[in-house]
C-alpha cells in the first residue's frame, strides 16, 4: 500500500497531479517538481518544497513595487528556496529551519565561502581516496543494509569514509550534500520521494554510487560557476520559528514560506534513511529526540506524551481568537476517535498545532516591519472527516497578533479525485496573504 492510501489527508504537496484540480493556470506555489531543473535548486530532491519559480517571480513583484529595501524572511526555509532565489535577486534574507538534517541542507545550497574550482578540486580527492577505502559493511545499521546490496553499500561506504577524512570546509558540506542526495537512486528497494523505504517494491534502474556521485558533483560544479557573483545575502539559522531569536525585530518587509501543514505527515521519518546513513540517528526510536522535538507538532507522532494535557493546550489564551470553533473540532475528534481502530490522537495534534502556530504568527509580528507583508503557503485538513479550515484559523491568529488583515488565494482543490481516499471531504491547498 502506497503512504498516500494510508494517509488520506496528506498534503498535495506530496499528491500525485491525478489528486488534484491546478486552479492557477501559471505557476502553482505548492509543487517542487518544476525546482529539479533549475541550478541550485536541483542539487537535492526536497518533495516538501515549494516552486521556486513562484517565489521568484513573488520577489520580483516585491522589488518593483516596494519603495524601500526588501528584506525576505523565511520562517520554515526547508531547503532553502526562497534564500536561494533572494541570493539570485541580490536582496538580504533570513531563514529558519530546525529540522537539523533539512537546515544543513539549506545551510549547504546557500554556502558563500566556495567556488567551483574549489568543490572540483574537493571531490577529485575524495573519489581518489574512496576508491583506496576498504570497505566497512559492518559500520552500517540494519536499515541502511535493508536498503542496498552489498556491492552498492560497499561503494557508498567507500565515499563515506572518503568523506569522513577529508577536514571540515565549505566544500565538505556541499560533499555530504551531493553524497546524501544520490542515496535513494543507488537503492534498488522502493524509496519513495519520501517514505525511508517501500519494503514491498523494487526499482528497475538504480544509479553506481560513484558514478552518481561524479554526475552530482558535476552538477553543483556547474551551478556554481554560473551563480551571480555577489548572490551572498542570506542567512539560514537552524532555529525555532516560534521564537526566531537571531532575527531583529522589524526586520523583514516580506514573509514567503510554507509551515508544515497539520496532516499527519512526519517530516522526522522522512529523512530517517540519509541520517542513518551517516550515523546521525540509529533507527527510528532516535528520531524523537534528534529530530521531532525541534519541530511544529503537526503529526500525531510527536504528542504521545502529551495527549493527557490536550485541555490545557486548548484552554491556551494563544488560542482565544479561535476558541469556540477549535474546541467544537477537538470534540468531534475525540469522539471520531473512538470510532476508528487506529485511535489516533488528532484532537491533541490539532490543538499542539495551533497553539505552535499561535506562537509563530506572535513572533513574526515582532520581526516584520510595520507594512510587511506575509504570504503562507498552506493547506487544509480533515483527520477522521473532521474539517480543519486551516488557512481561516491562521489568519485570525494572525490578526489577533497584531497584523491588519488577511486575504486567501485558492491555487488548487485537493481530495476530489483520489479513488482509496477514506474521506469525501473537499479539500484545498493555496497562499494566504497577511498584511502587516
Ligand atoms: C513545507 S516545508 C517548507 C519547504 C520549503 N518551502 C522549501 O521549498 O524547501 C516546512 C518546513 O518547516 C520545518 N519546520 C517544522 N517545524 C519548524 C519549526 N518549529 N521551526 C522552523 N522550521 C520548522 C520542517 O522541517 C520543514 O522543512
Amino acid at each position: 500500500m502506497t503512504k498516500k492510501a494510508k494517509n488520506p489527508f496528506q498534503r498535495s504537496l506530496f499528491e500525485e497531479e491525478e489528486d488534484s484540480h491546478l486552479l492557477s493556470s501559471s505557476k502553482t506555489s505548492s509543487t517542487f517538481a518544476d525546482n529539479l531543473s533549475l541550478p541550485i535548486h536541483r542539487w537535492f530532491r526536497y518533495s516538501a518544497g515549494f516552486s521556486a519559480l513562484w517565489a521568484r517571480e513573488t520577489i520580483r513583484t516585491a522589488i518593483a513595487e516596494q519603495k524601500s529595501e526588501v528584506r525576505i524572511l523565511d520562517p520554515f526555509a526547508g531547503s532553502g528556496t526562497v534564500l536561494v532565489e533572494a541570493d539570485r535577486a541580490q536582496v538580504p534574507s533570513f531563514g529558519v529551519e530546525s529540522h537539523p538534517f533539512v537546515a544543513r541542507l539549506a545551510r549547504a545550497k546557500t554556502a558563500n565561502t566556495t567556488n567551483a574550482d574549489k568543490f572540483k578540486a574537493y571531490t577529485t580527492e575524495i573519489l581518489a581516496r574512496a576508491e583506496k577505502n576498504k570497505p566497512n559493511l559492518e559500520s552500517h545499521s540494519v536499515l541502511t543494509r535493508k536498503c542496498f546490496p552489498d556491492e552498492i553499500l560497499a561503494n557508498l561506504d567507500q565515499l563515506r569514509s572518503a568523506w569522513r577524512q577529508v577536514e571540515n570546509t565549505t566544500e565538505k558540506e556541499l560533499g555530504w550534500l551531493a553524497l546524501a542526495s544520490i542515496l535513494r537512486q543507488c537503492s534498488p528497494v522502493g524509496t519513495a520521494n519520501w517514505q525511508y523505504v517501500l519494503p514491498k517494491k523494487t526499482k528497475a534502474k538504480t544509479s553506481n554510487p560513484f558514478e552518481a556521485f561524479k554526475t552530482k558533483a558535476k552538477q553543483i560544479c556547474f551551478d556554481l560557476a554560473e551563480r551571480p557573483v555577489g548572490a551572498h545575502k542570506s542567512s539560514l539559522i537552524r532555529g525555532d520559528a516560534r521564537s526566531m531569536l537571531e532575527v531583529p525585530d522589524e526586520w523583514a518587509t516580506l514573509v514567503i514560506t510554507s509551515p508544515p501543514y497539520p496532516n499527519n505527515f512526519d517530516y522526522a521519518d522522512a529523512t530517517r534513511l540519509e541520517m542513518t546513513f551517516f550515523g546521525e540517528i540509529e533507527g527510528w526510536g532516535c528520531l524523537q529526540d534528534a529530530v521531532r522535538k525541534y519541530l511544529v507538532r503537526s503529526c500525531t507522532q510527536h504528542i504521545s506524551p502529551i495527549v493527557s494535557t490536550t485541555s490545557e493546550i486548548v484552554r491556551s489564551p494563544e488560542l482565544d481568537p479561535i476558541r469556540k470553533e477549535i474546541e467544537a473540532v477537538i470534540d468531534a475528534l475525540e469522539k471520531a476517535r473512538h470510532e476508528h481502530g487506529g485511535k489516533k490522537n488528532y484532537h491533541t495534534m490539532i490543538a499542539a498545532y495551533f497553539l505552535d502556530m499561535a506562537k509563530v504568527w506572535k513572533d513574526l509580528r515582532r520581526v516584520t516591519s510595520p507594512h510587511a507583508r506575509v504570504c503562507f503557503v498552506v493547506g487544509d485538513s480533515a483527520p477522521y472527516s473532521v474539517y480543519v479550515p486551516v488557512d481561516v484559523w491562521m489568519g485570525r491568529l494572525a490578526v489577533a497578533s497584531g497584523f491588519r488583515s488577511f486575504s486567501f488565494l485558492k491555487t488548487r482543490d485537493r481530495n476530489i479525485k483520489w479513488k482509496n481516499r477514506k474521506h469525501r471531504v473537499p479539500l484545498h491547498e493555496g497562499q494566504l496573504w497577511v498584511k502587516g
